[in-house]
């Protein structure tokens, strides 16, 4: 990849995709693969939100690659409680590893924090801006899945504030695939995202009833709505449960039908659906260390 941070999908071409996705089929087949091949590398991973599966997989990604991780740690135990801006926490980290993961509430943070220092910076979410390294996971399964070609793929949920989805539309232009957004009214896309699509080539559908595209879908991407975004909990109490999926609503779907989540997910998909060949959503955050470290491997 020609790029130093990794700020957007957007800065990502089919190129950049494929030659990631390529280096982690060969990272999932052979896990320890690049052992040693990174040994005197240090990854500072600084969230300044809750992350389970980004955080820890980028962990795994780079220890299996030899090198190390820092910790921040959370917000209340690091000196951003004694208000210490962004880009100084980033100035000081800089000095202590060799490239950066950042999660943060705002958009445009990652952006800001890459102005200030020279080690590479991986957005690992934005506020309800972006998610790039999702999205290269969430591309590595569904190529593995259902290949990334002649598709169609439906995005469901919180299609507003969900920073997967923003990543994951932008760069399913690069492929010969169909979207199809389903939400409710007040969750549709971004102005903007909309128009950087249409911009890109690509056709937006939007629909508020799943039934309505269902039977077309290959893959159905559902998402969590994003509670800690609203600026209003009653908004939030509108919306909630409204878009939930379980046996009864995939009695239509086509039988290869791939549902996939980012995780976490609250209610959005019902257990029922775990032990169906429609759940795609662990393989997918299992895949988010062979796709990390394909991606420090190129950054590093
Ligand atoms: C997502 C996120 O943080 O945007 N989680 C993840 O990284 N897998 C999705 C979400 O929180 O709903």
């Amino acid at each position: 990849m020609r790029h130093d941070h990794l700020i957007s999908a957007k800065q990502l071409s089919r190129g950049d995709i494929e030659d990631v996705l390529d280096r982690a089929d060969e990272f999932e087949a052979d896990p320890n693969g690049g052992a040693g091949a990174h040994s005197d590398a240090l990854l500072g991973l600084l969230f300044f939100e809750p992350s389970t599966r980004t955080k820890m997989s980028f962990d795994a990604a780079m220890k299996r690659l030899g090198g190390g991780t820092i910790d921040m740690g959370s917000v209340d135990s690091s000196s951003v409680k004694k208000g210490e801006s962004l880009a100084d926490t980033v100035r000081v980290i800089e000095g202590y590893a060799d490239a950066l993961v950042l999660r943060h509430p705002s958009e445009g943070s990652a952006k800001l924090a890459s102005e200030f220092v020279d080690v590479p910076v991986v957005n690992a979410g934005d506020g309800a801006g972006h998610h790039p390294t999702q999205t290269l996971l969430d591309l590595y399964t569904i190529r593995k899945n259902a290949g990334l070609e002649d598709l169609t793929v439906g995005i469901m949920g919180d299609l507003k504030y969900g920073r997967t989805v923003h990543s994951l539309a932008h760069a399913l232009t690069n492929f010969d695939v169909e979207q199809r957004f389903i939400s409710p009214k007040s969750l549709r896309l971004p102005q903007g995202v909309r128009y950087d699509l249409s911009r890109a080539g690509a056709d937006v559908h939007e629909h508020t009833d799943l039934e309505d595209v269902l039977g077309e879908l290959d893959v159905l991407y559902v998402t969590r709505i994003q509670r800690e975004r609203f600026p209003d909990e009653n908004e939030y109490r509108k919306v909630a449960g409204e878009y939930r999926i379980d046996a009864a609503t995939l009695e239509s779907a086509k039988p290869e039908l791939s549902v996939m989540h980012p995780l976490p997910r609250v209610d959005e998909i019902a257990p029922e659906i775990d032990g169906t060949d429609h759940a795609t959503y662990f393989e997918q955050a299992h895949s988010g260390v062979p796709v990390r470290m394909a991606l420090l491997d190129h950054m590093l």
